[in-house]
């Protein structure tokens, strides 16, 4: 493995980041073909090139090697503060620059040292009742999850048909993740109704519309609230059991990482989903393959290996001057690293056969290091199930068009679908009429239900989100 460079190394010549000729991220390519943008970027630069992103000029690190390198930090000179930014410093990255919300959130993604650490323990505590799996809380969230999962193929048999023509990421794979949002907040369901208002404004935020900016600021306003109320009277969810491992956390901070935790069930475990079913259904990287052996964990990992949902990670900055590859970056230069990219890389890629059964687990689709992520068993639960169900539901799933016409989110940091069309046919019985488990607190699924009786949260959302008509 090559490493970083140390500083006695003479540094190569080079203009500084902001005079070099950036390519933009956002190109037909990186969208459409992005092993083709990559391979590009790798040809004429190396392991490092400089993008231009939104504007901003941008280190990206391509290389597997350098990025696992980055990613680790064993030496100590990566920052994730914004502070530690020299451009932010000095006043001239754009007010209006796109990336700027993100950067500048209040979140451990964000923060360095002791301040890190603090917010892992505490995520990684208050998330162990729903990751291990021998624990009430982990095995209901199961259920919820797979009934979530029933009723949402039965409102959209309902409303296609037996067989029929579906948006799978609309119709499936984006709302299922929404439910999972409310239950760790403890708003959802199991609590004797479900909290709409937060969940449908998630999705507003998500959907990026015209409503996106004020569904914002409610949802944020509303999950202050929640977090507020944890601190004082806690419950069986996420932001209690944080509070109950890091008793000081305020509720500003609980805010702060529920809002990041929104984004992370919400969208990216729903792009996970999409783009293991995608992957299955187009057949090329063993997912398909892996899926029939009924190795579901493993048509997962490849799907992260091909598409990994964050496709680039945003975003850090050397506290001295590092060389990474052909380039010396000056301390305070933003570096993007990109696992979707490292993937790529002959230095990952030569090390596995093509025809092997299982693929590698030293993809960096979960990152690695310091900010490694911290739910990645629940995400793989939640994309299990949904995966497991859907191949289970439906005798016939293909793709609705050709795989080079699927269109893909214009995203610096995500990849993933903006739909997946699909023809589908339903397997065996038309649509379940299975009531939920007693004590769920959540009404039964409905399709035999009376005017009088409640909609189940589901389908209230759906129909919030004008997907379902019932
Ligand atoms: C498919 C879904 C998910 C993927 C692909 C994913 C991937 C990642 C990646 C790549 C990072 C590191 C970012 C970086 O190093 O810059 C990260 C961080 C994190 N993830 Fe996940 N994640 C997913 C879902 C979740 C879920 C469901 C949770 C918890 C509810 C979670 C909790 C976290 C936390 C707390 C961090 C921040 C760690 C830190 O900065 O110290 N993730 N995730």
């Amino acid at each position: 493995m090559e490493p970083q460079i140390p500083q006695a190394e003479p540094a190569p010549a080079h203009p500084p980041l902001e005079s070099l000729a950036a390519r933009p991220l956002l190109d037909r390519d990186y969208e459409a073909r992005p092993a083709v943008f990559y391979e590009k970027l790798r040809a004429e630069y190396g392991p490092v090139a400089p993008v231009d992103v939104l504007g901003v000029p941008v280190w990206l690190v391509i290389g597997y090697p350098q990025t696992l390198d980055i990613l680790r930090d064993a030496r100590g000179i990566w920052s994730r503060r914004v502070e530690s930014w020299r451009a932010y410093r000095e006043g001239t990255v754009p007010a209006d620059w796109p990336m700027l919300p993100v950067v500048e959130s209040d979140n451990c993604g964000f923060r360095d040292g002791a301040d890190s650490t603090r917010l892992r323990s505490a995520w990684s505590e208050g998330l162990r009742p729903f990751q291990d799996r021998t624990r009430p809380e982990a095995k209901a969230l199961e259920e919820a999850v797979r009934r979530y999962a029933d009723e949402l193929i039965d409102v959209l048999a309902e409303n296609g048909g037996r067989t029929g023509h579906a948006d799978l990421a609309a119709q499936y794979a984006r709302p299922l993740p929404l439910m999972v949002v409310g239950r760790l907040l403890g708003t959802g369901d199991g609590d004797g109704g479900g909290d709409d208002g937060l969940i449908v404004d998630l999705w507003r935020v998500l959907d990026a519309g015209p409503d996106a900016q004020e569904a914002s600021t409610r949802l944020l306003a509303r999950m202050a609230e929640v977090c507020a109320a944890r601190t004082t009277a806690p419950g069986r969810d996420l932001p209690s059991a944080m509070l109950a491992a890091v008793p000081d956390l305020t509720a500003e901070e609980l805010t702060g990482e529920m809002a990041m935790m929104t984004g992370l069930v919400g969208d990216v475990t729903g792009t996970l989903i999409c783009n293991t079913v995608t992957e299955v259904l187009i057949g090329g990287t063993g997912a398909r393959d892996s899926m029939s052996a009924g190795l579901i964990h493993e048509a997962i990992n490849r799907a992260s290996t091909a598409n990994p949902p964050m496709a680039n990670l945003a975003f850090r900055w050397p506290r001295s001057d590092v060389r990474v590859g052909r380039f010396q970056i000056a301390a305070g230069d933003p570096v993007m690293v990109s696992p979707a990219a490292a993937h790529l890389d002959p230095a990952f890629t030569g090390n596995s056969a093509p025809d092997a059964i299982y693929s590698s687990r030293a993809h960096l689709a979960w990152s690695a290091g310091p900010h490694a992520c911290l739910g990645r068993d629940l995400a793989t639960t939640v994309t299990t199930i949904a995966v497991e169900r859907l191949f289970e539901r439906f005798a016939g799933l293909r793709l609705a068009l050709p795989p080079d016409q699927l269109a893909w989110r214009s995203s610096p940091l995500i990849r993933g679908l903006r739909a997946l069309p699909v023809h589908y046919e339903l397997a065996g019985e038309p649509p379940r009429r299975a009531a939920a488990p007693s004590g769920t607190g959540e009404p039964a699924p409905d399709t035999n239900r009376s005017e009088a009786e409640p909609a189940s949260l589901v389908r209230r959302i759906l129909r919030v989100m004008r997907l379902s008509q019932s």
